[in-house]
C-alpha cells in the first residue's frame, strides 16, 4: 500500500491565493462568468520556485518526451514533500498536452512503465484531454485500491462522470466517503455531483458537514462583496440601469486581454481540458440542434466578445445568419478579421440601439447570451428580455454563472432565493432567471446546471456551476 507523508496539506485554503499564471486568459474577474473554468494549472506554475515547476519547465521546449523525462519526473515524485500535489500538477501539465504523450504511449514505454503510478497517471491525463475516457478510465482503476489518499478515486470518478456513467461515478464517490469519511475534497465532490443533478438541498446540507472549511476558504471573497451586495440591493431598489462605476471592470485593456485569452483556449483546447474547451464545445452542440430544431433564421449574440462560440454554429449552418453584439468597436473589428463568415456580422453600440434593427432580420430569432448578464443589474436584463419580445425575439438561450453566492453562502433554486438577484462573488449576479424572463414574456423550456469537468478541479472549481437555459416567448411555438 503507498502512504503519502503529507507535510502540507495542497488543498489548503492559501494555495490559492497567489497571482494568475500567464496561460490564463484574463483578470480573475473577468475570468468568473462561467466559475467552472477547472483544469488551471496552479497560479504559480511558471515560476522556477520548486522541482515540480522546474521539471515540467524543462519539458516545454522538448520536441520528444522520451526516457529520460520519465526518469525524471519520477524522480521528482519520488523525492516530493507532498505527493498528491505533484500527481496535481503533472495531471494539470498533461491534460492540456496530449501530444506530448503519444511519443511515450507506445509499446517500449509500456512494456518498460505500465503499472506505475507516475507513468499511468501521466498519460491518462493526456488520454483525458484527448476525449479518450475509456482509456483514462482503465489506467487509473488499476491504482484505486493500493492508493491510500482519495485524489485518484476523484479521478476516476470525475471520468466516469464525464463519460456518462453515473451509477459508476455514485459507487466510485460512495466507495471514497466510505473510506475517506473526513475528508473535504471528497465531500465537495459529492457536492458537485449534487449541483450538477439539481439536487440543491442536498447540495446544502454537504455545504453544511463543511461549513467551516468553506467559510475559512472564501472569507476574503466574502468580505469583498459585500460592497457588490449592497449596491445590488441600492439598484434592485431603485430599479437603476447603469452598473456604479467601480463595478464596470471591462475597460478597453481587459476586454482585449479577455478577447486573446477566450481566442486561445477556444482554439486550442477542448471539454476535458478547460472550462473554456468545455463551454466552446457544449455550447456548440446546444446551439447546434436549437438551432435545427426551431428552425432559427436570426440568432444575436448578445456580448459576443470573441465569437469563436457562434462561429463553429455558423460554420455549420449557412441559412441561419449569426450577428455578434458588443459595446466597443474594436471587438467587432478583432471579430470581423477572425471570422470572415458570409452569414457572420458584428456590431458595436448598445443592444437597445441594434434590438429593434432584429424584426427586419429572417426568424424564428434568438437571443443567446454567454456570461454577459451575470454583470448586468436585473432591472436591465429584464429591459433588454423585454425589447426583445418587442422585436419579435422567439427564444432566448443562456449559459451563465451561478455558483456559490459568496455574499449567502447558500445554494438557492429559483422558488427560494431571497430576491431576485444576488451578488456572487467579485461583481458578478446569480440572477433568478425565471422570474426576469417570466416578467419580460418569456418562459423557460430547459434549465440545467453545468459542472466541472476539470480532472483535478480544485475546491473554488467544486462549489461552483454554470446555468444553461432556454426560453421561449409566451405566445411563440
Ligand atoms: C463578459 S463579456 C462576454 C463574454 C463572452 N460571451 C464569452 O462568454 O466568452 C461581456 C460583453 O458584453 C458586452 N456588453 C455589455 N453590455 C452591453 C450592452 N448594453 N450592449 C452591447 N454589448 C454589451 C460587452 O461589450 C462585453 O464585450
Amino acid at each position: 500500500m503507498l502512504r503519502f507523508l503529507r507535510r502540507f496539506d495542497p488543498r489548503s485554503v492559501n494555495d490559492r491565493d497567489g497571482p494568475r499564471s500567464s496561460t490564463q486568459p484574463s483578470a480573475d474577474a473577468a475570468n468568473q462568468g462561467s466559475e467552472q473554468t477547472g483544469n488551471r494549472e496552479p497560479a504559480n506554475a511558471h515560476l522556477p520556485s520548486d522541482q515540480v515547476t522546474d521539471a515540467l519547465e524543462s519539458l516545454r521546449p522538448l520536441d520528444y518526451l522520451l526516457e529520460p523525462n520519465i526518469a525524471q519526473l519520477q524522480s521528482v515524485f519520488d523525492n516530493a514533500d507532498d505527493k498528491i500535489a505533484c500527481l496535481r500538477r503533472f495531471a494539470l501539465f498533461f491534460v492540456v498536452r496530449p501530444e506530448k504523450l503519444k511519443l511515450i504511449n507506445t509499446p517500449y514505454y509500456h512494456h518498460h512503465h505500465a503499472g506505475n503510478v507516475v507513468f499511468d497517471l501521466i498519460l491518462a491525463a493526456g488520454e483525458y484531454g484527448a476525449g479518450h475516457l475509456d482509456l483514462a478510465e482503465s489506467l487509473i482503476a488499476s491504482h484505486i485500491e493500493d492508493f491510500d489518499d482519495p485524489f485518484l478515486g476523484m479521478l476516476l470518478a470525475r471520468i466516469q462522470g464525464a463519460k456518462g456513467d453515473f451509477p459508476g461515478e455514485a459507487e466510485t464517490v460512495q466507495k471514497l466517503r466510505t473510506r475517506f469519511p473526513d475528508d473535504v475534497m471528497v465531500t465537495l465532490f459529492q457536492l458537485n455531483v449534487d449541483l450538477r443533478d439539481g439536487n440543491i438541498a442536498k447540495a446544502n446540507q454537504n455545504l453544511d458537514s463543511v461549513r467551516p472549511f468553506v467559510e475559512e476558504l472564501l472569507k476574503t471573497e466574502s468580505l469583498e462583496v459585500q460592497s457588490s451586495a449592497a449596491d445590488l440591493a441600492d439598484a434592485i431598489k431603485n430599479r437603476r440601469l447603469s452598473r456604479s462605476e467601480s463595478f464596470d471592470i471591462y475597460d478597453d485593456a481587459l476586454t482585449r486581454q479577455t478577447w486573446a485569452g477566450y481566442f486561445e483556449h477556444f482554439i486550442t483546447q477542448g471539454r476535458h481540458q478547460s472550462g473554456d474547451g468545455h463551454l466552446i464545445d457544449e455550447l456548440d452542440v446546444q446551439l447546434t440542434d436549437f438551432i435545427g430544431k426551431h428552425g432559427i433564421g436570426t440568432v444575436l449574440d448578445f456580448g459576443s466578445l470573441c465569437a469563436e462560440i457562434i462561429a463553429r454554429p455558423a460554420d455549420k449552418l449557412r441559412d441561419t445568419r449569426f450577428v455578434g453584439i458588443d459595446r466597443q468597436e474594436f471587438v467587432a473589428t478583432l471579430n470581423q478579421e477572425a471570422y470572415a463568415l458570409p452569414n457572420m456580422s458584428f456590431e458595436s453600440g448598445d443592444i437597445f440601439d441594434f434590438l429593434p434593427q432584429m424584426k427586419e432580420l429572417p426568424g424564428p430569432r434568438l437571443l443567446f447570451h454567454v456570461r454577459t448578464t451575470c454583470f448586468l443589474y436585473p432591472e436591465l436584463v429584464e429591459r433588454i428580455y423585454a425589447a426583445a419580445a418587442q422585436a419579435g425575439v422567439d427564444y432566448i438561450m443562456g449559459w451563465e454563472g451561478d455558483g456559490l453566492s459568496r455574499h449567502h453562502l447558500r445554494y438557492f433554486s429559483f422558488d427560494d432565493m431571497p430576491d431576485i438577484s444576488i451578488a456572487r462573488k467579485g461583481v458578478l449576479f446569480n440572477h433568478n432567471y425565471r422570474r426576469i424572463l417570466e416578467r419580460a414574456g418569456y418562459e423557460i423550456t430547459h434549465q440545467q446546471n453545468v459542472t466541472t469537468l476539470a480532472l483535478c478541479p480544485d475546491e473554488k472549481d467544486l462549489l461552483g456551476a454554470a446555468l444553461f437555459f432556454t426560453a421561449r416567448r409566451r405566445q411563440a411555438s
